[in-house]
């Protein structure tokens, strides 16, 4: 179990820097934030932090620039939003390697907060240096990390620092995040079905593998279900198939059990164009000089069923290409059974990524159990391994 932030005593945080690693990774398009999504999910703990006094230092990586600081992805459009949510101001710091950082941390007032910039500014933030990870340990009294989007990975500011600055404790999010994802996979009500969709199955082979001793069922969608379809000798016309990987699917298949739940046939069309005219066929009926695009409405139906009748349900990955239109169907189907099903009692969790923005976009993000703020995160996650950034703090 690790140390959280809840069980610090909370009158000894008055005065203190809390140095906390938000994850404000967030999509930003002409300088301004357009999905503060992952901003409100750290509220919590930087209001808790400010309430008891606390002098809140915040940081996050933004990006992936590339060999140091560049103009395009300075953090700083996260500040105006920030502010906005919380109602109070939140200064920035360009340098926080500079000369007076650290005093401009002690400056701040109890309850202030301020926003470093962006982490992988700073050589050796990716190779988890240690000199950086005790230069930012330096600009704290106690370490949060809230940052369940980063925690896969292995940097100075979510894994490095935790060793220089203690206490290093998990935020609220993050620890939310570690309850409802353990929980799904450790101990599911049933039936628990996992839902995996997305383009490739090579991104899913270890997920797979992780979640079919676990689960009752896991359905398919997406592109790699194609691959799935070629294995089993069916055509897939001008489908996305991973030819390298058909034996792997094969593999899965025979050792499934029958657990792996593939569509029942897709909705097709010449060419991926938003509006196009579509074609709904069997699997068995995929003509050359088509592409599966989405599930059929045959499957959403299958799959939609099955979903509401199970205890326990973790999705990951959209079920066709929900970002073009008429391709969005099958996944908004899934996204409706997910609230359904949450609506009878059943325990829904959604991974980050692409499946979190299309529940966000069908506006059910609050009709189901829990949305994960992490893509690459949850995934790695719920595939069993152990995410640095979570190894790296203190254990009760
Ligand atoms: C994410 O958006 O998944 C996290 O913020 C991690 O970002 P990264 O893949 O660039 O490390």
């Amino acid at each position: 179990m690790k140390r959280t932030l809840a069980s610090l005593d909370p009158t000894r945080l008055d005065g203190q820097r809390a140095l906390v690693r938000v994850d404000f990774n967030c999509p930003v398009k002409d300088g301004v934030v357009t999905d503060d999504t992952r901003i409100r999910a750290s509220l919590p703990t930087i209001r808790y932090l400010r309430e008891r006094g606390a002098r809140v230092v915040l940081f996050s990586h933004f990006g992936r620039p590339k060999g140091g600081p560049d103009p395009k992805y300075s953090i700083k459009p996260c500040v105006r939003p920030l502010e906005t949510l919380l109602g109070v101001p939140v200064s920035f710091l360009d340098n926080p390697l500079g000369d007076d950082a650290v005093a401009a941390t002690r400056r701040l007032p109890r309850g202030g907060i301020v926003l470093l910039e962006n982490t992988r500014f700073f050589p050796g933030e990716e190779t988890n240096d240690a000199d950086l990870a005790r230069r930012f340990a330096a600009l704290g009294d106690l370490y949060v990390n809230d940052a369940f989007g980063s925690a896969h990975r292995a940097h100075a500011s979510t894994a490095g620092v935790a060793q220089f600055l203690k206490p290093a404790v998990s935020g609220f999010l993050m620890e939310s995040e570690l309850k409802y994802l353990g929980e799904a996979v450790d101990r599911p009500k049933r039936p628990f079905i996992a839902v995996l969709g997305g383009a490739k199955i090579s991104g899913k082979i270890d997920l797979i593998e992780a979640l079919l001793p676990k689960v009752d069922q896991i359905l398919i969608g997406g592109a790699m279900a194609c691959t799935f379809f070629r294995a089993m000798g069916l055509q897939t016309g001008n489908s996305l198939v991973e030819t390298d990987r058909l034996d792997v699917a094969k593999a899965l298949l025979e050792k499934s059990g029958g657990k792996l739940i593939l569509p029942r046939g897709g909705v097709i069309a010449p060419e991926l164009k938003e509006g196009i005219t579509t074609l709904t066929v069997p699997r068995e009926s995929i003509p050359p000089g088509f592409a599966v695009f989405d599930i059929d409405p045959a499957t959403m139906k299958d799959f939609a069923e099955r979903i509401k009748s199970a205890g326990t349900v973790v999705w990951n990955g959209p079920m066709g290409v929900f970002e073009t239109p008429p391709f969005d169907q099958g996944t908004r189907g899934v996204a409706q059974a997910m609230a359904e099903a949450t609506e009878r009692g059943a325990v829904t969790v959604v991974g980050g990524g692409d499946s979190a923005a299309a529940v966000a976009q069908a506006g059910l993000a609050d009709k189901v159990t829990h949305v994960s703020t992490g893509g690459g995160a949850s995934l790695e996650f719920l595939e069993g391994r152990a995410l640095p950034g979570v190894a790296a703090l203190d254990e009760v």
